[in-house]
């Protein structure tokens, strides 16, 4: 396994695949290049919905799941890859889920200003709450080293922080010692009922 703490994405996806069995119902909230749907597709969710606003990430999204073996799912539907803004999740996502994944901010390697932005997540983040199953998570992978990032930090930890602690267990993981604003983890699971 590599050095989860030098590699925040991959500490992410290492949480996430700890919440998920075959079967289960999965977001990618923003899929941008691929990687993250493809890891979360190969443990083989029911349904898998990738969601990104740019047309670009999507096309890179299925480009990617089809030359690793995934065409199938996606012609089946079992995989279906969105152009549309998270925001507009529930008006797609019909049942509860098991994780949902953000990795926000901008797709590496194209236009900065297409970035995610604090109404839009904060939006989106509420919906996968509303549909989310008791010992399922939402996992956010935080990037404050640009303004649009700064504020959608500050909203989705202020909204975390005081969500009912009798329905919800929030953590937040930051790298203390490194410089740079360094990305940063919120996970949001919602608690069992009560038997
Ligand atoms: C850091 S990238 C995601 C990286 C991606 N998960 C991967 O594995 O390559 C963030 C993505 O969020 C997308 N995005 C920005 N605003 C969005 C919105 N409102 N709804 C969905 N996606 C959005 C961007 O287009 C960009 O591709």
């Amino acid at each position: 396994m590599s050095n989860l703490i030098k590699n925040i994405t991959e500490f992410a996806l290492y949480l996430v695949q700890g919440y998920i069995s075959e079967g289960d119902v999965v977001v990618d909230a923003t899929c941008g290049n691929g990687y993250d749907t493809l890891r979360l597709a190969q443990l083989s969710p029911a349904k898998l919905y990738a969601f990104d606003i740019q047309q670009e990430a999507v096309d890179a999204t299925r480009k990617r799941l089809r030359e690793a073996g995934f065409a199938e799912k996606l012609e089946n539907g079992t995989i279906e890859v969105i152009c549309d803004s998270h925001d507009h999740l529930t008006d797609h996502v019909k049942t509860f889920i098991q994780a949902a994944v953000f990795n926000l901010g901008y797709l590496p390697g194209a236009d900065k200003g297409c970035t995610t932005s604090a109404s839009s997540t904060m939006r989106a983040v509420r919906s996968c709450l509303s549909r989310l199953e008791p010992d399922g998570l939402v996992c956010i992978t935080m990037y404050s080293g640009h303004p649009a990032g700064r504020q959608e930090k500050e909203h989705l930890l202020a909204f975390a922080e005081n969500l009912d602690k009798r329905q919800w267990h929030c953590a937040y993981i930051n790298l203390i010692n490194q410089p740079a604003a360094p990305p940063e983890i919120l996970l949001i699971t919602r608690k069992k009922r009560p038997e």
